[in-house]
């Protein structure tokens, strides 16, 4: 099946000389890859997906989205995948949509794989890894499906004079990522077009027991309004994400500013076209920004985690702007002047690490502190379990619930004005 699908390709790239086959080649890359739109499904943590669509709107990614849990769909062209990865600060990844068709048998399933164009998509050099999940299928041995998907995709690539893709794993480079997703005996396949996840931003080298992922503290302090506020109050800051996120925002940093995506290495990709792109959306960002005054106070009881959240402000960038200081949140407020314009945000032990007492005498005292000292500001606590709220016992305008680090979890928030 595989040889004559191949073959066939072969003999109608191979009548011209080898040159022109990969000017034949790449004339459909950019027809095909490049010049027309695709779908794409950008991958959010459920509970913030209406934060992620208002971002790529405003990333000029698309118009229409559709929602569902745990992410977002959209049609665009390789452009708007680009400013998704460059821009959100919410998503976790976005897959480009290549196929989709219905597969109860191994013949079906090598044929389809077979017949796809993955020459448009993979440069052949990178290691492939093919990632393949199985819901009310006849097909469902993982191992023997991704054997086969990469024996057709191989096959696929030679016959277009591409070397096929290693197995992932040799360390050497990045892999490029295939998901196969079966469900009711349909096959859904996707091109990874962001690499390591997004929240992954290149600067958090350092971090404490129970980092909050990047993804998460933007999207939160972008349902609490830290945009209309001048200062933010981070007491419990573990290794620094909030106020290295809330920086960043401040000063229109692009969110993968300094990282890498997979789709820089597709065939499609033009580096000259992207740094044109990239630099256009950092202009846009920067300048969105405006001249006031800004402050941020990050600290931590733990003088271990004062030392990561250093090390994580100089990797950012931003060891001039926040220097986290050992402060224990129950002994004072900080020395700011604190009123409308002023985010307090708070991701406290979810219980294992609770000094003295249990969880609910701590978080009761939490919330006594917040009601005493930060009557006038926004907030934003997260908690641990119904339970737990209710011991807190603070109003709120909004509440998330989201899992984190394998906890259910809820943030409560008081949005600024
Ligand atoms: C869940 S971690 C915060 C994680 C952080 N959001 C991050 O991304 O790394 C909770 C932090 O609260 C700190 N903490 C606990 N009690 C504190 C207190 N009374 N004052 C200040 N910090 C406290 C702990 O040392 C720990 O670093």
């Amino acid at each position: 099946m595989f040889a004559r699908a191949a073959a066939g390709l072969y003999k109608a790239t191979m009548d011209d000389s080898g040159k022109k086959r990969g000017g034949a080649l790449n004339r459909r890359i950019r027809q095909h890859a490049a010049g027309k739109p695709h779908r794409f499904f950008a991958v959010a943590q459920p509970g913030f997906e209406e934060i992620a669509r208002d971002e790529l709107r405003g990333a000029g990614v698309a118009e229409e989205f559709s929602l569902v849990e745990g992410g977002l769909e959209f049609e665009a062209r390789l452009d708007g995948c680009y400013r998704a990865n460059l821009c959100s600060r919410a998503l976790t990844r976005v897959l480009m949509r290549l196929d989709r068709f219905s597969a109860a048998r191994f013949e079906r399933l090598t044929a389809k794989a077979a017949d796809f164009p993955w020459e448009l998509y993979l440069n052949g050099s990178d290691p492939l890894a093919i990632n393949v999940s199985c819901s009310r299928s006849r097909l469902y041995h993982t191992g023997r499906i991704e054997e086969e998907m990469r024996r057709a995709i191989g096959e696929r690539l030679a016959a277009c004079g591409i070397e096929p893709p290693a197995v992932e794993g040799d360390g050497s480079a990045t892999p490029q990522t295939v998901y196969a997703r079966f469900e009711n005996d349909v096959c859904v396949t996707s091109l990874d077009s962001s690499g390591a996840p997004l929240y992954r931003r290149g600067y958090k080298t350092h971090i404490t027991s129970a980092p909050l992922r990047e993804t998460i503290a933007a999207a939160l302090l972008h349902a609490s309004g830290l945009e209309r506020c001048t200062t933010l109050i981070d007491p419990m800051c573990g290794s620094g994400t909030f106020s290295m996120e809330a920086a960043h925002i401040w000063s229109g940093r692009l969110a993968g500013d300094g990282r890498a995506f997979a789709f820089e290495r597709w065939p499609a990709f033009r580096p000259a076209a992207f740094a044109h792109l990239k630099k256009t959306l950092s202009t846009k960002y920067s300048s969105a920004g405006d001249d006031t005054e800004r402050r941020l106070f990050c600290a931590d009881i733990d003088p271990e985690a004062v030392k990561t959240a250093r090390a994580n402000m100089k990797n950012a960038g931003l060891d001039d702007a926040v220097i986290p200081v050992q402060e224990d949140f129950f002994a004072a407020a900080p020395d700011i002047p604190l009123g409308e314009g002023t985010l307090l945000v708070l991701n406290p032990p979810y219980g294992a690490r609770i000094p003295h007492g249990n969880i609910a005498s701590f978080y009761r005292r939490i919330g006594a502190t917040v009601r005493e000292r930060y009557a006038s500001c926004a907030y934003c606590v997260i908690v641990p379990g119904f339970e737990v709220e209710k011991a807190l016992s603070l109003s709120w305008d909004k509440k998330i619930i989201f899992m984190n680090g394998g906890i259910r979890v809820a943030a409560i928030i008081k949005q600024a004005p």
